[in-house]
């Protein structure tokens, strides 16, 4: 099992977008450490979700830290927008930045953590240069687009490998793993290395979602230690 305890990051993807805030405030004080905003150009993943102006509302109804990924081809330009008093991170995609290096300094100058993501089929060696520059890499679990999908295993191998070279570089970023993370895969992902659970819809899609979260944060603290 792991060795520490697990940060929950709730994606609202799945949510009604017609209540976001009613969402936010109702799941916000019930054990997730962050919320994760999906934002999709409709470009670099085949779906539209929602952007910046959403994000910028959504702000005032919480009081949660936002890791926000944005699936968005060439984001640098934009990088600015995202810049909410509760943005703690912004994760761009390996796959939609030509120049990575430049797209981290860009997000590090806004004075917000950086992270990077992965697409399952990405090699991770693609990110060796960078290892020192980012905070957080983000091993999507399923193709990017949608909420719902099935957790794809294999991408588990990346966990171990970037957090066996963290140890053995003496580096600190955290590794996150978003797509198809329920209770019964959250155990597996966990003991591989990871430090950071998103999870969509098996919380915001439950009868209950309030009770899904709790259910989701006692699972993952029995999985610490
Ligand atoms: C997929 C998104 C994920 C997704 C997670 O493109 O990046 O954050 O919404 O949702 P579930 O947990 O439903 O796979
Ligand atoms: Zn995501």
């Amino acid at each position: 099992m792991g060795n520490k305890m697990a940060k929950l990051s709730l994606s609202i993807l799945s949510a009604d977008f017609s209540a976001l805030g009613d969402t936010l405030a109702m799941l916000g004080n019930g054990g997730a450490d962050f919320i994760h905003m999906d934002v999709m150009d409709g470009r670099f993943v085949p779906n539209i979700s929602f952007g910046s102006a959403v994000i910028e509302s959504l702000s005032k109804k919480t009081e949660l830290p936002f890791d926000v990924h944005l699936m968005v081809e060439e984001p640098g330009d934009a990088l600015a927008r995202y810049v909410t008093e509760r943005t703690e991170y912004i994760v761009v995609h390996y796959e939609a930045c030509r120049h990575l290096d430049r797209v981290l300094r860009g997000i590090k100058s806004l004075n917000v953590k950086c992270g990077v993501a992965l697409n399952p089929s990405t090699h991770p060696a693609v990110l060796d240069y960078v290892l020192d520059l980012v905070d957080q890499i983000l091993v999507m679990s399923v193709n990017p687009g949608f909420g719902g999908q099935a957790f794809i295993p294999g991408v588990l191998d990346k966990v171990r490998m970037y957090d066996s070279v963290r140890k053995e570089l003496k580096l600190r970023y955290e590794i996150a793993v978003d797509g198809g993370v329920n209770v019964e895969t959250a155990p597996s992902i966990l003991e591989a290395g990871a430090d950071i659970l998103v999870v969509g819809s098996a919380v915001v899609g439950a009868a209950d979602p309030s009770a899904a979260l709790r259910t989701f944060r006692e699972v993952a603290n029995a999985c610490a230690g």
